[in-house]
């Protein structure tokens, strides 16, 4: 009886809303969420009026999504296939939960996305909207209409007289949020071809970044990022003044061919400038606050994670699971390190914690206390006893 869909207010989702109007005959809401993209969402609200939508809900999520979604997955060390910090990933389960509850909000029965037949997001989308609200109908208009490509929407948009971006398009598409951007598509499906000149909207190119290195202190409570160079903000605010460092300085840059949950390779640029420095800020202050045994459990937990992120399942029990354990080992990592940026790269140089279970006094080269000689002598002695016998045999 009526559809929210997750509108942009650019050609997909412009033509989508015209199509399922003309399609279902039902009544469509426009909802957009501010995941901190940069965009005039008044102009996109006033687009989704004039292109037909009967309502128009616009979700502030930004501190939700940094709070909730970046940071969790920022402690958990989550990168997929070693290079992805998963800025989408992490956005779509936000956005399609806001999506379920301006579904509910304006009685709806179903709801949409743009999302193509070929990617990761629909999946992520109709999976988080599939454990939050079973009984809602997903419309994948991607999969249903006949147009196969750009050209085929352009014609349709220009029969509907649907108002198309007078902005040349960009050669590849992205997607932008508080975390990251991402470019892929286009002119980067040939994976030998490096990104085009001017790509790079956010991160300054390291060849061009400033001569002088910036010193910069990550504070962190139980394993959150509280405070920048000893000021407090909100999760939102601290990952915008992390941006805007890293950006500075290049920092956070990547271009890999990654796997895709459907099953095709993929080649995928990414800038995250914030959350690449807080990352590695949040392993050096884990480095003094945690036990070696819980470490090297929790990172066996990462590459899970990352994939769980990556392939949509934020909202399974398996994900619920994950993150009580994670959560369990961040109680102490309290602490502040300090990175050095320079020239696209970041990298500690130190770290301090109130809690820490660093003893310099026990470590020292130049004390005697803790472990006894004869006790390091033994230790090894004993760990020695394997290896003395397979080197017999193979000698
Ligand atoms: N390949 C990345 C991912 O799967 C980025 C996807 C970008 N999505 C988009 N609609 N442009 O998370
Ligand atoms: C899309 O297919 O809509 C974007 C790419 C992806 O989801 O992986």
């Amino acid at each position: 009886k009526k559809i929210a869909l997750a509108y942009s207010g650019g050609l997909d989702t412009s033509v989508i809303l015209t199509w399922l109007k003309e399609t279902y005959g039902v009544p469509v809401v426009a909802f957009v969420a501010d995941v901190g993209q940069n965009e005039d969402l008044a102009a996109v609200h006033e687009k989704a009026l004039a292109t037909g939508a009967t309502e128009v809900v616009i979700a502030d999520v930004r501190e939700a999504f940094v709070r909730d979604y970046v940071f969790p997955a920022l402690s958990a060390h989550a990168v997929y296939e070693g290079a992805y910090l998963l800025g989408t990933s992490l956005a779509r389960p936000v956005i399609a939960k806001a999506l379920v509850a301006a579904a509910r909000s304006t009685g709806c029965d179903a709801v949409a996305h743009g999302a193509t037949g070929k990617g990761n997001d629909q999946v992520r989308f109709e999976l988080t909207v599939a454990a939050l609200a079973p009984d809602l109908r997903v419309i994948a208009p991607w999969r249903e209409w006949s147009f196969v490509g750009r050209s085929d929407l352009l014609a349709y948009a220009e029969r509907h007289g649907i108002p198309v971006p007078v902005t040349a398009e960009k050669p590849y598409s992205m997607d932008a949020n508080a975390m990251h951007i991402s470019y892929e598509g286009g002119v980067l499906e040939d994976p030998w071809q490096p990104p085009p000149a001017g790509m790079f909207l956010w991160t300054t190119d390291p060849e061009q970044a400033p001569d002088e290195p910036a010193l910069v202190d990550i504070t962190f409570e139980a394993g959150v990022p509280v405070a920048i160079d000893g000021e407090a903000l909100s999760p939102f605010r601290l990952l915008e003044r992390a941006n805007a460092l890293g950006a500075r300085h290049g920092i956070g840059r990547v271009d890999i061919v990654e796997n895709r949950f459907i099953g095709l390779k993929s080649r995928g640029v990414y800038e995250t400038p914030g959350a690449t420095i807080l990352m590695l800020a949040h392993r050096a202050v884990e480095s003094l606050t945690l036990d070696r045994e819980v470490a090297h459990f929790k990172e066996t937990l990462a590459p899970k994670f990352a994939e769980l992120v990556y392939n949509g399942f934020w909202f399974a029990p398996e994900m619920e699971l994950l993150r009580a354990t994670l959560a369990h080992t961040q109680r102490n990592v309290t602490g502040t390190a300090r990175l050095k940026l320079y020239k696209g790269a970041a990298q500690v140089v130190g770290r301090k914690s109130p809690v820490g279970l660093y003893d310099a006094e026990a470590v020292s080269f130049e004390t005697r206390t803790q472990v006894a000689p004869s006790d390091a002598g033994g230790f090894i002695a004993v760990q020695a006893l394997r290896l003395r016998q397979a080197g017999r045999l193979s000698a």
